[in-house]
């Protein structure tokens, strides 16, 4: 399969793309892409002229193909004994009733909408709801500031804010409301004032009489959406249409507005989902990143939801009341792939193998790790004590921009290493350069690039194709850029060693703009002048 992804990328993801629902079919060619900024502006399209939803897809498809009564958010809040669980059927019915009500306050196509939400229902929801009204959701992490919230505000425009009054994490209670006010009043000095403030009472937490409020501009999300009706057109869009925004802080400068469209990321979401987890349908799957994350929209909403998966969603800290909470809550629902972090491991690894022996974890079948380079050590402890040994780990590498998998192992398909990588996904062509940009062969160590596109890759930064360009294709002429240092072994196998952006747009801004002609000009000329004044200095 990777030997046709690689060599017929355009029949490879037909084939795949032809078992979603498409009102209309796309075009010719499959794909289009300029990588090269040395040939004019990047660009990359992917199904371009099919019409489709990502929401239908993941609902109406699946409710379709006979599985409206499975379950398919299995929600667990931070307090032990609060659950709650949504068929698809039922799923559908309250994005409808959103949706409806979204549509009513005049969101529609091509609007923005920022959620400010945790870990509730509603934020698989909320994001569902834009989706099926061709609406683009902008998730911020619940955890950022007041500051961070404004700022993103304020470059993407949004017609509606939808937040919650506030969370328990741990035993903490955030005040989410609050911090929400505090960002309107930002945005309104920046001159965008935001009209409509969409609040979920989470009672738990904290209730309504408690909540400060703005007459006018703030609205109980239980007073006005239920009153809706759980049916709701679709909005068919092209599969170019942007699907969503997720900003991502950078090492440097303003946060970029990564932007990904609808019709790649479904295909590519949902075939990393089900290859690199070996995903089967009686599986239960837990992915414990936080929809605010890239992972939270590419594996806890859309991946498992187009592949019909049972998934679980959870409010709160993975160590409250105690470090045993995870694997309570995987015995508790007999939970069969689980995705986590290796902060998170290793933070578990900490506490002592008494509070994961304990549980049973016998329903485990896949484990999988995202976000930095797994040590072998954490690796092994995963593997060995969280696994029972028999569990294969899917450490998967991948990027807020690249939307989904990039290198990943595929369960039992092939022999793991700690700490690895291992090998690309269907359709990834990646090469490791060296500092002049030059390919390396076999084993060697250099820069990870990524010398074609994939349905999923982003297209650009939001409102800033310039600031995208420069990022991730000027560094070597001709690749995207991943920003990261990589090794590759004997074997083919592919090893993360983190960032190395930082050191590259050094060099970059080095030979552009120190080197730059006009410098040079300048250098001379201060030194003519330093050589025909110093003499009357001195005098
Ligand atoms: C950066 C992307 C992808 C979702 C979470 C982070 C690092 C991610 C791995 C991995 C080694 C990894 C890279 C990458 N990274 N996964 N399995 N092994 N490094 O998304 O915030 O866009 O960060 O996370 O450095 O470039 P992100």
């Amino acid at each position: 399969m990777y030997g046709r992804s690689v060599e017929d990328p355009a029949g490879f993801w037909s084939d795949i793309a032809s078992e979603f629902y498409w009102k209309q079919k796309w075009g010719q060619p499959v794909y289009t892409h300029n990588l090269d900024i040395r040939n004019g502006k990047i660009d990359i399209q992917w199904f371009k002229g099919g019409k489709t939803n990502i929401c239908y897809n993941c609902l109406d498809r699946n409710i379709d193909a006979g599985n409206g009564d499975k379950v398919a958010i299995l929600w667990e809040g931070n307090d032990l004994g609060r659950d709650a669980t949504l068929t698809y059927t039922q799923l559908l019915a309250r994005v409808c009733q959103l949706a409806n009500y979204l549509k009513s306050i005049g969101v529609g196509k091509g609007d923005a909408v920022i959620i400010y939400l945790p870990m509730l229902m509603e934020l698989p929801i909320a994001m569902l709801a834009c989706a099926r009204i061709g609406a683009i959701h902008s998730v911020v992490f619940a955890g950022f500031s007041a500051e961070s919230l404004a700022q993103r505000i304020v470059d993407c425009k949004p017609k509606i804010v939808i937040t919650c009054s506030a969370v328990k994490r741990g035993a903490k209670t955030i005040f989410l409301k609050d911090i929400v006010d505090d960002a309107l009043t930002q945005s309104a000095q920046n001159s965008v004032k935001i009209d409509v403030c969409l609040t979920f009472e989470n009672e738990s937490a904290l209730q309504k009489q408690m909540t400060k409020w703005v007459e006018g501009r703030d609205i109980w999300w239980q007073d006005v959406v239920p009153k809706y009706p759980v049916t709701c057109d679709v909005e068919w869009v092209d599969a170019e249409d942007p699907l969503f925004l997720l900003y991502t802080s950078g090492s440097t400068g303003k946060p970029k507005g990564v932007l990904h469209t609808t019709g790649g990321y479904m295909v590519y979401t949902a075939t990393t989902f089900k290859y690199a987890f070996d995903y089967k349908p009686k599986d239960i799957y837990w992915c414990t990143a936080d929809c605010g994350w890239i992972t939270g929209h590419s594996y806890v909403t859309y991946g498992p939801l187009l592949n019909g998966a049972t998934n679980v969603v959870f409010e709160g800290a993975p160590n409250f009341p105690d470090a045993g909470r995870c694997w309570d809550i995987v015995d508790k629902y007999k939970i069969s792939i689980f995705y986590t972090a290796p902060t998170l491991v290793r933070s578990l690894m900490r506490e002592g193998d008494e509070h994961v022996t304990r549980y049973s974890r016998k329903s485990l079948r896949v484990l999988g790790s995202v976000g930095e380079p797994i040590n072998p050590s954490a690796w092994r402890w995963f593997f060995n004590v969280v696994g029972d040994g028999k569990c294969p780990i899917s450490d998967t590498w991948w990027q807020t921009e690249t939307g989904g998998f990039m290198i990943t192992p595929m369960p039992g398909a092939w022999p793991q290493k700690p700490g690895s990588a291992t090998l690309p996904f269907f359709g990834v062509q990646p090469v490791i350069v060296d500092e002049k940009g030059v390919e390396l062969e076999g084993e060697c160590s250099g820069y990870l690039c990524v010398k074609n596109s994939w349905p999923s890759a982003f297209r650009t930064l939001y409102g800033d194709h310039e600031r995208y360009e420069t990022t991730y294709f000027s560094a070597f002429p001709g690749y995207y850029f991943t920003g990261d240092g990589c090794n590759r072994d004997k074997d083919g196998y592919y090893w993360l060693t983190g960032r190395v952006d930082d050191v590259i747009n050094v060099r970059y801004i080095y030979t552009r703009v120190l080197i730059h002609p006009i410098y040079l000009l300048l250098l001379f000329e201060l030194y003519g002048a330093y050589v025909q004044w110093t003499p009357h200095w001195h005098s």
